[in-house]
């Protein structure tokens, strides 16, 4: 038999085994695991002491956007040449809905747009900003073109990203109905408001610190405990975007106890970062939303990732220091955001596997078989299985690289992770059997990246 590729030699890591064995892959899937591969292949690689395991895939991406006037450092090329260095081989970002054509006709511009250029595989998430019985129709049709996964935000009213909480509700009841996924941005708008204005008033005083100070803890335990509670009532399905505090985590498992199909993800900063940041001469450069929290919020994430949070992804929302420099002291004028996909495999091996918090059966879970499982991608993404599709990341289980920004292949000029030495970067990153990454250089072309057409396993 001849296959396109071969790798020999590997320790084989899923969220059931860890096994040493061969993987043939022929015609972009696998088709045959064993000791022993029978037959030659146009590729070989020798994963001798390295592991080999599914491609990551983050489900909570912006590249080549605007927010608030900053536009994200990277566009669909360069953020997912960012992604396969970082050994993700699937992203699913978001669409608006459009003024005109819709929640239907924003998803087909953006998947337009991301076609053109993602050397990974993607899909989009569809955003409801604009509610009515016209969107709730128009939610089928985008589950039966493939994106069954709905945004919601509970805040940013004055950018027009808002829904009111009944319309939350609604949407809820129609994912109970078409077995879709509502995702909220959960944070206290009125309230969280109130605290910008309060602070707002000393901006020397508190500098870049104002951030952290006006959105305490209880601003997403609020929201997240309202949004249990929507999905109680109306049976929907709900899932928690970027969770950044431990109350959130105890809510979301307390919720998961009753049953509730209540999910969250959380990011590699809020399991690692703290809000001290905001202090240093560059604190603004780590402002995002929902900001970085103290100590025990990380404490109890880690925890949290061994049950009730079974999902990581990055809210990779990249700016230039040029951007983020332009708040001018003023915390409300800061841009938002932070880049993370390319770290996010490498944070969550070496300060969770190599640091004992997470297991390595539970590492490939977080990062890949869980987000496929849970966004309608599984079992073609997120598993080493005959079938599959042939994408790996192959590293190496204790070599280091030192981060610095203008080291990583995103185009942001700034890590959160600098100076940190992180293992777990790809040897080689696999998509659909091509080698599209290895010794720092991309080889997939710009457009190669296909839309992965979604449908969710969820009981109605
Ligand atoms: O502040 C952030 N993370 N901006 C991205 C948009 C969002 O809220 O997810
Ligand atoms: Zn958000
Ligand atoms: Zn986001």
């Amino acid at each position: 038999m001849m296959y396109d590729l071969i790798i020999k030699n590997g320790t084989i890591l899923t969220s059931q085994k860890i096994f040493k064995s061969e993987i043939a892959v022929k015609n972009e899937k696998i088709v045959e695991i064993a000791k022993k591969i029978q037959g030659s292949a146009k590729e070989v690689i020798d994963a001798s002491g390295l592991y080999v395991m599914p491609g990551g895939i983050d489900v909570h991406v912006h590249f080549e956007n605007v927010f608030s006037g900053y536009t994200i450092a990277d566009d669909f090329e360069s953020g997912s040449i960012s992604a396969a260095a970082g050994g993700v081989t699937t992203f699913i970002d978001f669409a608006n809905q459009d003024p005109k054509t819709g929640l239907l006709g924003g998803v087909k511009q953006r998947i337009a747009q991301a076609a053109k250029k993602s050397c990974v595989d993607f899909s989009v998430h569809a955003t409801i900003t604009d509610w009515s019985l016209k969107t709730k129709k128009q939610m089928q049709a985008c589950i039966d073109f493939g994106v069954p996964s709905f945004k919601m935000f509970t805040i940013y009213e004055e950018r027009g990203l808002k829904s009111e909480d009944h319309e939350i509700f609604q949407a809820l009841e129609e994912s109970k109905k078409k077995g879709a996924l509502i995702m909220i941005h959960a944070e206290s708008e009125k309230v969280m408001n109130h605290l910008i204005e309060k602070y707002s008033k000393d901006m020397k005083k508190f500098g870049a610190y104002a951030h952290a100070l006006s959105r305490p803890n209880y601003i997403e335990a609020e929201a997240v405990s309202r949004m249990i509670k929507w999905a109680e009532v109306t049976k929907g399905n709900l899932y928690i975007v970027h969770m950044s505090t431990g109350e959130a985590s105890d809510l979301i498992k307390n919720a998961k106890s009753k049953g509730l199909n209540v999910d969250a993800e959380t990011s590699p900063i809020y399991l690692t970062l703290t809000d001290d940041l905001f202090k240093k001469e560059n604190g603004h450069f780590y402002a995002t939303c929902p900001q970085l929290k103290k100590k025990k919020d990380c404490t109890r994430l880690w925890q949290g990732l061994k049950a009730e949070i079974e999902i990581i992804s990055t809210d990779t929302c990249p700016f230039s220091i040029k951007d983020k420099n332009k708040w001018k002291g003023d915390f409300r004028k800061i841009a938002y955001g932070l880049p993370g996909v390319e770290t996010m495999i490498p944070i969550l091996y070496t300060e969770g596997v190599l640091k004992e918090k997470v297991s390595l059966k539970r590492f490939v879970s977080l990062v890949s078989e869980n987000p496929a499982k849970k966004f309608g991608l599984y079992p073609k993404k997120g598993c080493i299985e005959v079938g599959a599709d042939a994408d790996f990341t192959i590293f190496h289980p204790t070599k280091k690289k030192l981060v610095k920004a203008k080291n990583l292949k995103s185009k942001c000029d700034f890590s959160p992770f600098e100076g940190k030495k992180l293992a777990a970067f790809p040897e080689y990153t696999i998509l659909r059997g091509r080698t599209i990454y290895q010794n720092e250089q991309c080889f997939a072309s710009k457009g190669s990246g296909k839309l992965l057409r979604r449908k969710l396993l969820i009981k109605r």
